[in-house]
């Protein structure tokens, strides 16, 4: 068994994360010309592509997980969808990655949806490679973009690598533990092959040389600054996610992408273990356990197939073994196992802790289901929850199609897609849907009309925050009454106050002192 090397790329839309993506698989051999993974501008639609609304969109809406071998290592990469409009799924694939690869744009720095997706790593405590991308065009400066990781996202980087020559214009890099200059080439194949280099020694006057004597001796100053004032490097604090290890390049060019596949690959942590209700479970421990972190319907729509991606956690899996689902107290097989590098399925017959598949369903599972080895019975920790920011109404447009709707709308809200509320007093069948983001919105949409044939007329709501309160019936009947907020109950009936905004949430608090608000239900954790 080839050691594992399982992690996501976070990253704000259009930092280049796809094409980091296709450059992995370039280095590791994967393909032959990159390029061939991602069309670009005219069929602009990546490997993930497989819903109708993701290729109208050309985004990606649900994540997908790439696995390849290189240098000994099987590398499987859970795709994060990178769109604005991201969703709960983003932030549930994380659950299964060891370690995320943070990637920012050289130009723009740490962005809004970088933060997000940091904060759930942070909260995981998984390590975090950062690679500074798009340096062959205009950039900050990088003692400034290590300022603002730090000063932004409260963690302290290593360089690895430090760009040499001037700004906009580098011509390569220096690798820090060896001391080492690599000089890229000008190349013509825009980025579609591995980028002609020269490696050596930083000593060696050839780069004195070759860069002019100012660039060098500003490198050599840098590099000075870094070993005095930086970090010192520790392997530890990687691995709990206290110490970044810093790269820099460009995906596009293809500079400094050997360097960081080889390096992420030495440092980034093999499958960890996992808590259970029964103790930590292993990934050497023997017997088979997973989880089911996502559940993706239509993948194919000549067959209306669903499918459950889980990763596996200890034990081995065979094609068509027969495992426990503890929440349903039943055993299943697990039957067409699934594992995918650019549009081809192949046939999985076995696979190991850290690998994830994907398992035609017929819609038994659920996100965050254990499955275990027949004669076992524990679960995993329950995955976080993600408090909603964004609020619509939906019905029904056609009244005689309330049926479909109930049973959509309850579906897809226990598969994850969104999280349903119900109004008190509700007269007319209508859900509150929350979302972390609006696309969810969209996916909803189309999702009833494609597979359960239902239209349906939505209101977006202006509200922005939820609190899950916990009260006394004469308190619950005040908050009915109130016009500050929309009071409304979860799926289990619980009740959940619905604000515009923080302050206005901070007003009803404060006049309701004897009521208890919290950003998700009881007993669940929060990102
Ligand atoms: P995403 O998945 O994170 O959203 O980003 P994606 O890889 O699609 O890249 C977004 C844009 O940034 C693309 O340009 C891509 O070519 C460009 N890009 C990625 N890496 C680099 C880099 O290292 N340097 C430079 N200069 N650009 C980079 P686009 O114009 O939107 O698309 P296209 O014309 O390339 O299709």
């Amino acid at each position: 068994m080839q050691p594992r090397k399982t992690f996501a790329i976070i990253s704000h839309p259009d930092a280049g994360k796809t094409t980091l993506t296709e450059k992995l698989l370039l280095y590791g051999g994967a393909i032959r010309l990159a390029g061939t993974v991602k069309g670009r501008k005219a069929q602009k639609h990546a490997v993930s592509d497989w819903m109708e609304i993701e290729k109208q969109r050309g985004i990606s809406v649900t994540s997908s997980v790439l696995q390849f071998d290189y240098d000994g290592f099987r590398i499987n990469i859970l795709d994060t969808p990178g769109h604005q409009d991201f969703s709960e799924d983003t932030y549930r694939t994380l659950m299964a990655a060891d370690s995320a690869v943070m990637l920012i744009d050289a130009a723009k720095g740490v962005e809004e949806q970088t933060k997000k997706l940091f904060k759930v790593c942070k909260q995981r405590q998984i390590p975090v490679f950062t690679f500074v991308n798009k340096l062959d065009r205009y950039a900050k400066n990088p003692f400034e973009l290590m300022e603002e990781i730090e000063q932004t996202l409260g963690i302290r980087t290593y360089p690895m690598n430090w760009p040499v020559g001037t700004d906009g214009a580098y011509k390569g890099i220096y690798i820090r533990d060896k001391a080492q200059i690599e000089l890229f080439e000008d190349c013509a194949v825009h980025g579609q092959q591995k980028l002609p280099s020269t490696i050596g020694s930083a000593k060696d006057p050839m780069f004195k040389e070759a860069l002019g004597e100012e660039i060098y001796n500003n490198l050599c100053e840098d590099i000075d600054l870094l070993d005095v004032a930086g970090e010192e490097f520790s392997k530890e604090r990687v691995d709990k996610g206290d110490l970044s290890p810093l790269f820099f390049g460009s995906a596009l060019t293809n500079f400094g992408v050997r360097l960081f596949l080889e390096e992420f690959l030495r440092l980034a942590p093999p499958p960890a273990a996992r808590v259970s209700d029964n103790g930590t479970i292993d990934p050497e421990d023997e017997t088979f356990s997973a989880f089911v972190f996502k559940i993706q319907a239509n993948m194919n729509p000549a067959h209306r197939d669903r499918l459950a991606f889980m990763r596996i956690c200890s034990g081995k899996f065979t094609k068509g073994m027969s495992v426990y689902n503890p929440q349903l107290g039943k055993s299943l097989k697990l039957a067409q196992p699934q594992q995918f590098l650019a549009q081809e399925r192949a046939i999985v017959e076995e696979a190991y802790p850290g690998d994830v598949i994907g398992l035609f369903d017929p819609g038994v599972l659920r996100i965050g289901d254990t499955l275990c080895e027949e004669g076992k019975s524990f679960r995993f920790s329950d995955f976080p929850v993600f408090p909603p920011e964004q609020f619509a109404r939906v019905q029904a447009k056609d009244t005689m199609k309330r049926k479909q709707f109930l049973k959509g709308m309850n579906e897809l809200a226990q598969e994850g897609a969104v999280q349903i509320f119900k109004q008190y007093d509700d007269f007319i069948e209508s859900y509150v849907v929350g979302a972390v983001g609006t696309l969810q919105f969209e996916v909803l949409e189309y999702r009833l009309k494609n597979e359960y044939g239902v239209d349906i007329l939505m209101n977006h709501l202006s509200y922005t925050v939820a609190r899950w309160i916990t009260c006394e019936e004469n308190e619950l009947k005040a908050l009915k009454n109130s016009d500050s907020i929309l009071l409304i109950k979860d799926h289990f009936d619980r009740p959940v106050v619905l604000a515009n905004n923080e302050w206005q949430l901070k007003w009803v608090m404060e006049r309701n002192k004897e009521i208890e608000f919290s950003p998700v239900p009881q007993n669940a954790q929060a990102i």
